[in-house]
């Protein structure tokens, strides 16, 4: 009955499926040990001064945050060599993408984003009542950007770029983000999702989007997290640089004190840990070559990765994945003949591959 008074664009919309918990796999399956490399998380955890720094704060919680989070704000302004009011701060980057849909999206508008990538834009246009035009991958599994362009049209509002790309870990490059850019109306927002930055910034053919916005592109904008390299994914914060005037245009949006004390506080923390970045690159970097060689030595095509994940091709996927799941590893499933992997730890990455060896052989 109440289908009949929602938003009707809403009904269209399904709502996010989470990687499943490791709690809810020991229970079912009878597991004392699980393995989640399904949501791309940091392996090695939270950086140390972020906990202490959160500490600190545990016991002041009856205070409601900063909503302008000014201290967090300076550090990361400095960081970054952005002004302070060209930061927007959210409940991870994912509430950024809300407000950039609240802010800027009507009915009927369209949003252009290539596929596969980051379900999150599907969703917000689907709730927006957006159009979405969901431009193929090209054949090496990178956002096509020729066709991206051609695909713009007087009632498009946002172009999502994933990059690195999620689920595929790919890049686009500098020299074609830079011709890009340049065919795009200027009040098209270009918002490159920097989710996995901190894997690709020392590439050098890897555009940081930030460098776009110096240049004067005003309607480039850049989203980054604290969720993965830095491994504060369960805290809750990402942000967004962009144009001043697009700030204060997403700041009618952003709920009072969306960024609790503690998120603030850690991610405070986090900014002067460059070791533990370093750390959880050099991880990552291990991980990644070790994979690299056991799918090669197991015939299993795979897409080679910016990020802390790896897209690899495996039939029946879906059963893959359950059987995989049965024995204590949960990867995630991508369409019928895809899995994404999360990067872990050596011996979790070991075991990753000893699993889907057996599984495989069935
Ligand atoms: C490409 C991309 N963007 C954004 C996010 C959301 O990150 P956050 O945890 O900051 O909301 C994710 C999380 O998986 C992601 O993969």
């Amino acid at each position: 009955m109440f289908d009949k008074i929602a938003k009707q664009n809403i009904l269209n919309v399904g709502a996010y499926v989470p990687g499943k918990p490791i709690e809810d796999v020991k229970r079912e399956y009878g597991l004392e040990r699980v393995i989640k490399l399904a949501s791309n998380e940091n392996p090695i955890g939270v950086s140390p001064k972020a906990v202490e720094a959160m500490k600190k704060y545990i016991e002041n919680l009856n205070l409601y945050p900063d909503g302008y989070a000014y201290k967090l704000r300076e550090k990361l302004s400095k960081k970054l060599e952005v002004n302070m009011e060209n930061l927007i701060f959210g409940d991870g980057t994912d509430e950024v993408i809300e407000m950039l849909f609240l802010a800027f999206v009507n009915i009927g508008d369209e949003v252009i984003y290539g596929w596969p990538s980051f379900v999150e834009y599907k969703r917000y246009a689907g709730i927006a009542g957006a159009v979405s035009k969901e431009i193929d991958l090209t054949d090496d599994y990178k956002f096509d950007l020729d066709e991206i362009s051609k695909s713009v049209t007087e009632k498009t509002k946002m172009i999502f770029i994933c990059n690195p790309n999620n689920p595929t870990g790919t890049i686009v490059k500098k020299e074609d983000v830079e011709k890009f850019i340049k065919t795009v109306r200027k009040d098209v927002l270009i918002i490159f999702d920097e989710a996995y930055f901190e894997y690709a910034k020392d590439d050098k053919n890897y555009p940081n989007s930030l460098d776009y916005q110096k240049m004067g592109y005003r309607n480039v904008i850049t989203l980054r997290t604290f969720s993965k390299a830095y491994g504060m994914a369960g805290i809750r914060i990402g942000y967004g640089v962009a144009d001043k005037e697009i700030i204060d245009i997403l700041e009618r949006v952003r709920l009072p004190f969306n960024v609790s004390v503690i998120a603030q506080a850690g991610a405070e923390g986090a900014i002067d840990d460059d070791k533990h970045i370093d750390d959880s690159i050099r991880i990552n970097e291990a991980g990644k070559k070790y994979l690299y060689k056991e799918f090669e030595r197991l015939g299993i095509k795979f897409v080679k990765t910016y990020s802390n994940f790896i897209y690899f091709e495996m039939k029946n996927a879906k059963k893959i994945f359950e059987e995989m799941m049965k024995k204590g590893v949960i990867v995630r499933q991508m369409g019928n003949n895809n899995i994404r992997v999360s990067i872990g730890l050596p011996d979790e990455n070991e075991q990753f591959i000893k699993i889907l060896e057996g599984v495989m052989k069935k």
